[in-house]
């Protein structure tokens, strides 16, 4: 091998105060782990002599606590795109010491080609291996390395010795030209192959390899309630209705499922069902209950930028490799999340919210309109351009005080124009073709917990000025206004909000 083995110490030396680092890995997956802490602790080495040490860190998608976590705590963060989900770096995007900026996926890699977003310093690289030639098969995700990797000054490579040979072959590598060259991504089907099983990097740029032995890290789902388990009924219960009725063609469509809890036990109930026939996913992250669809056959193939499964089911993947090698493809971001793709395959795209308003509007991000909350991620990319986009979410939040459903959404992620389906525990609301006024009602009927439907009824009752959307300007934030003086939305008085 002509590139010389370092430590992550002396990795984390070549690294300067002001460099933008772009990370291999989307979610915990494939993300490099030991210089990001030798980096943590350079940062504090260096405020503990009163120098400033901060870098601009451009991942995939989420992180996890090696690279989030560790820099976070370090306050070694300036500028920070596009997803996250820790809970140190929440704390810094919150009290403003990190420069989140939310930004969709499918944008982040011709942003950065544009030009957009600065130089990109230095990338690093989790590794299965590398030749002396520098073509490197990555991990367990793909996210935005092909470009980070192409546009930096150095690179660093993290070798992981957790990741078997035989994922060689599931990566599919492909970077488009940019306008005004672009031309079709040639993905018809979610397994259509298109690009390269390695990812090609110019040697001279590798600065040195780290040699390290780490899984991802990602815990075990926690069990299914009862409120996960009736959306996920919901959920399954309108599919199964859509393809009967002939609103989703015969061969079935693919499938995108987001993040979370959530998404995880809605693919597991929707797996379970004797009439949705076999699919494939055409998804951004493939969580546990999709391997083990993939075991029952039950989904034929999936299409993903990353594995994000626990310890215990990825395990299970790289015992059984060869099953799955021909089953999955990684693909980088800019593709797994492309638009184009997304439109022409059809996919019926199924993400969370964390409100929904009687529109249809939905916020994923902030809570009670100020606070981060992870970022919108790929919900933006599947949602606008999908055949079918369903939101799901718990009717209420924090045992009852919270109503997912408020009158107008306290941050505005995806619109009314791109949202179809609300999916609560309650129910469902199927928005397509209403009028406002018809909206909200089919969303009060159907998808608002009981103690909160009374309120919301009223709320409209309060519009009779209002024109073709029903809205009180004056009481619009009502229920966060009350939840940010007693804590409880249920003790909003909309007469507080008229005009004596
Ligand atoms: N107001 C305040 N807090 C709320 C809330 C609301 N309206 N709705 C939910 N929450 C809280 C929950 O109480 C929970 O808090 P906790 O962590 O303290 O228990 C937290 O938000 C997470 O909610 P949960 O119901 O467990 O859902 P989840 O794990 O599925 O996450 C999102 C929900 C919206 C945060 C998550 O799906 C997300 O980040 N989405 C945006 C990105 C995305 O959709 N990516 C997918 C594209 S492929």
């Amino acid at each position: 091998m002509p590139f010389k083995f370092i430590t992550p110490e002396e990795a984390a030396s070549y690294i300067k105060n002001g460099d933008t680092i772009g990370f291999s890995g989307f979610t915990a997956a494939g993300t490099p782990k030991a210089v990001t802490q030798a980096l943590a602790k350079k940062a504090e080495e260096e405020h503990n002599a009163g120098r400033e040490f901060k870098v601009s860190v451009f991942t995939g998608a989420s992180t996890n606590d090696f690279v989030d976590g560790a820099l976070s705590r370090a306050n070694a963060i300036d500028r920070r795109t596009p997803y996250q989900s820790n809970s140190d770096s929440r704390a810094g995007i919150n009290n403003r010491s990190i420069n989140y900026f939310d930004m969709h996926l499918s944008h982040i890699s011709q942003n950065v080609r544009y030009g957009f977003l600065g130089n990109i310093d230095v990338a690093i690289i989790e590794a299965q291996s590398i030749d002396d030639s520098g073509e490197i098969v990555l991990g367990t995700a793909v996210g935005m390395i092909p470009t980070y990797a192409k546009l930096a000054d150095k690179i660093i490579i993290e070798l992981n010795k957790h990741i078997p040979e035989g994922i060689n072959g599931m990566h599919d590598i492909y970077e488009p030209l940019d306008p005004p060259y672009r031309k079709e991504i040639p993905v018809y089907k979610p397994n259509d192959r298109i690009g390269t099983t390695t990812l090609k990097v110019d040697p001279s740029k590798i600065i040195g390899v780290v040699e390290t032995s780490y899984s991802d890290g990602v815990k075990e789902f926690t069990p299914v309630d009862a409120t996960t388990m009736k959306i996920g009924e919901n959920v399954t219960n309108f599919i199964v209705n859509e393809y009967k009725n002939g609103r989703i063609p015969k061969e079935f469509l693919p499938i995108q499922s987001g993040v979370g809890n959530i998404a995880n036990a809605v693919l597991a109930c929707l797996g379970k069902n004797p009439d949705i026939p076999q699919f494939d996913m055409y998804t951004e992250v493939v969580q546990d209950s999709v391997i083990d669809l993939m075991k029952t056959g039950k989904c034929r193939f999936v299409s993903t930028c990353s594995l994000t499964l626990s310890d215990k089911c990825m395990n299970e993947v790289f015992d059984n490799i060869d099953y799955f090698r021909d089953k999955i493809l990684l693909r980088p971001g800019e593709i797994s999340n492309n638009p184009e793709v997304i439109r022409r395959l059809g996919l019926i795209t199924m993400n969370t919210a964390l409100e929904v308003d009687l529109f249809g509007n939905v916020n994923s991000t902030h809570v009670v309109g100020t606070k981060m909350m992870n970022g919108i991620g790929g919900s933006g990319d599947f949602t606008r351009n999908s055949y079918l986009s369903i939101f799901t979410c718990p009717s209420v939040a924090k045992g009852g005080k919270i109503s997912a459903i408020v009158p107008f959404v306290s941050h505005l992620d995806h619109s009314e124009h791109s949202v179809d389906v609300i999916i609560t525990d309650q129910g469902v609301a199927d928005l397509r073709g209403k009028s406002p006024i018809q909206r909200a009602n089919a969303i009060i009927e159907n998808c608002v917990h009981p103690e909160y439907k009374q309120l919301l009824k009223d709320y409209l009752s309060l519009c009779t000025k209002a024109a073709h959307t029903p809205h009180s300007l004056r009481a619009a934030f009502g229920f966060h206004n009350q939840f940010n003086e007693s804590g409880d939305m249920r003790e909003t008085k909309w007469e507080d909000y008229i005009k004596n």
